[in-house]
């Protein structure tokens, strides 16, 4: 019999983390496309000393007591950790682990990319040349915005919001953020402007948001908000699907209240294909994809299976999301 620790990986993760999981663990790893399903998840995690696990899962109570109260510790693959109960987690004493930092970059690339090809109409552009409608050069055709020295508002300045913000200089835009945490050092390093979140909405031609998910910030983007935005503005969400209320946002995109919107999140993933979104062309939808360069995802496996680890033997997640389970 094997005295390895016990581990769940629920999806296959890049060799750079998962050789390290495999190496030092009993591993069994879900081999799907699609995450397990909550019923199986549940036999799974039986007996586990560990657990690393995606955003796709929830991890609450029912999964810690099916799991036992030898589970050491919880490693998600991903800096957003709002599927986890991590309350629950630290009531028992569980580390939970996650991955900051490694994606920032990339998501920030990413929100700057929907950012232009919203603002440009690219996607729209593009399926006009292959619908064979290209018949000559118009003066009135496919008419777009403006990046350069446009007004960014910046919805939560923290790592990734900052790194959109370091972009946007380049394009000699006036950044405005918001943040309920204001790190006024970080904004002056960026010449960006700390404002109240309705003077934001009011002032950007560009909307960006970068907030974590929580009960403040679950539909923090809704119909009030929607109507203070330019009608000439577009929304860009690299964030969490249900900050913004889908609803009122087709119904803002369809009564012209906002130009564009460009999402990599949506609410519910994946979005229903009866979506009404999905009929607009000025709402250009990606299937949660801002973190998937080759370089993050490795990083991103790596620091999961280095949390994992870490949590096995008993030490220190080097990156822990509930330190007071340090604590006392
Ligand atoms: C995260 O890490 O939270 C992203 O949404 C997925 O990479």
């Amino acid at each position: 019999m094997s005295d390895k620790p016990k581990v769940f990986v629920t999806r296959i993760i890049p060799d750079k983390g998962l050789m390290q999981v495999r190496d030092f663990c009993k591993a069994e790893v879900w081999e799907d496309e699609m995450p397990p399903p909550k019923a199986i998840l549940l036999g799974k995690v039986r007996g586990l000393d560990g657990l690393l696990c995606l955003l796709t899962d929830p991890i609450d109570a029912e999964l810690m007591d099916a799991a036992g109260p030898q589970l050491r510790v919880i490693s998600q693959m991903a800096v957003g950790f709002d599927n986890v109960d991590v309350a629950e987690a630290t009531k028992r004493g569980i580390p939970v682990g996650n991955t900051p930092g490694v994606l920032t970059e990339c998501t920030a690339d990413f929100a700057f990319t929907l950012l232009a090809s919203a603002a440009r109409r690219v996607v729209e552009a593009a399926a006009y040349v292959k619908a064979g409608r290209w018949k000559t050069w118009g003066p009135m055709l496919l008419l777009g915005a403006d990046l350069w020295e446009a007004t960014l508002g910046v919805v939560g300045f923290g790592r990734i919001g900052q790194a959109v913000a370091r972009r946007a200089r380049g394009f000699n835009m006036r950044i405005v953020c918001y943040d309920v945490y204001p790190n006024e050092e970080a904004a002056a390093e960026l010449g960006a402007e700390f404002l109240p979140l309705d003077d934001l909405l009011r002032q950007a031609d560009f909307v960006t948001l970068h907030v974590s998910l929580t009960e403040e910030t679950q539909h923090l983007i809704g119909p009030r908000a929607l109507q203070l935005m330019k009608p000439s503005a577009v929304l860009i969400n690299t964030s969490r699907g249900p900050v913004v209320d889908p609803g009122a946002l087709y119904q803002a995109l369809v009564n012209g209240d906002i130009a564009g919107a460009a999402l990599d999140v949506t609410e519910p993933e994946p979005i229903p294909l009866d979506s009404p979104l999905l009929t607009l062309p000025n709402c250009l939808i990606l299937p949660h994809i801002a973190s998937a360069s080759i370089n993050s995802r490795n990083q991103m496996a790596e620091m999961a299976a280095a949390n994992l680890l870490a949590g096995l033997r008993g030490e220190r997640l080097p990156n822990c999301v509930n330190p007071q389970v340090y604590w006392g």
